[in-house]
């Protein structure tokens, strides 16, 4: 199964995806984690590893390359999700090139590419290759992929939903981050994606998690768990250690990460 994990800037996407990563591995499951984010490089050290891997874009000839064959494609009315900017048709794990890839303990750690110059152009080509690798990304029984998606929703205008099959979205206790879940949910529903629900995330109360659950219910999303507010975890992140969770978040992100794996088997696709 490849799952993605979306929401507001901020909102705790990538913290979810590393307490995902653990409580899997925990499962007996093998599990990918693919950074599509081209802002934050922080995933790396809060997944326990020393150095990010090569980016992705590089394996498909750099941003430039990837940016040239989607303004020919555009040119001749192609479609985007029909252009040709990855050659390879199809991708197992063991098979993604040694430096394109960091490994430890059951989790391999993937990523599309940062910016790191200003007038670098635009981050069209990072979502084109997110999608066209998730496309091409075959997954071994006891493989599950998770992806820490780029803040907001301009994915979605590159189709990257297209090719996963279930999406979550965080929510953090605030009206715009709920707003969000509901734009999400469409948005994924019309990419063809199972849209599994809201996690909540730094929760601060029960009466806080009512509110939050109540707002999102009014707007027909479903939340199918809560993380509470935990100032190990931003220690952690002010620190740059590994984000090891705590006793309590470990059992929140337990009950969310089963919630997920029992659906696996009967997503619609
Ligand atoms: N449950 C939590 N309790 C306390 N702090 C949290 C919690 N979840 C996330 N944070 C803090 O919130 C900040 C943002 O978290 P994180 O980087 O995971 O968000 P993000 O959605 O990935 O952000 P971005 O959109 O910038 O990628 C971090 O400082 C993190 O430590
Ligand atoms: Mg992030």
């Amino acid at each position: 199964m490849k799952i993605c994990i979306c929401g507001k800037g901020g909102s705790g996407k990538s913290t979810i995806v590393t307490l995902l990563a653990a409580d899997f591995k925990r499962s007996g499951k093998d599990v990918i984690v693919l950074d599509s984010d081209e802002s934050n490089a922080s995933l790396f050290w809060m997944l326990g590893f020393d150095r990010p891997p090569h980016p992705l874009m590089d394996l498909v000839g750099g941003k430039r390359a990837v940016q040239q064959k989607m303004i020919a494609g555009f040119t001749k009315n192609e479609d985007e999700p029909t252009m040709t900017i990855w050659e390879m048709e199809k991708l197992l794990s063991h098979e993604i090139p040694p430096d394109y890839v960091v490994e430890n303990e059951n989790c391999k750690l993937v990523m599309t590419g940062k910016i790191h110059q200003s007038l670098e152009g635009c981050a069209c080509p990072m979502g084109a290759v997110t999608r066209e690798f998730l496309k091409r990304f075959q997954l071994a029984p006891n493989e599950i992929l998770v992806v820490d998606m780029e803040a907001g929703i301009e994915h979605f205008g590159r189709g990257v939903e297209t090719a996963v099959d279930m999406v979550l979205c965080v929510v953090e206790p605030s009206l715009e981050s709920i707003s969000l879940a509901k734009k999400v949910m469409s948005l994924t529903t019309e990419a063809g994606a199972f849209f599994k629900g809201a996690i909540l995330n730094k929760i601060s109360s029960p009466e806080q998690k009512d509110v939050v659950t109540e707002k999102l219910g009014d707007l027909g999303v479903s939340a199918i768990g809560t993380i509470g507010y935990h100032s190990e975890i931003q220690s952690s992140c002010l620190d740059g250690s590994r984000l090891n969770a705590q006793a309590t978040a470990a059992a929140e992100v337990a009950d969310i990460a089963s919630e997920i794996l029992r659906h696996a088997v009967s997503i619609p696709k």
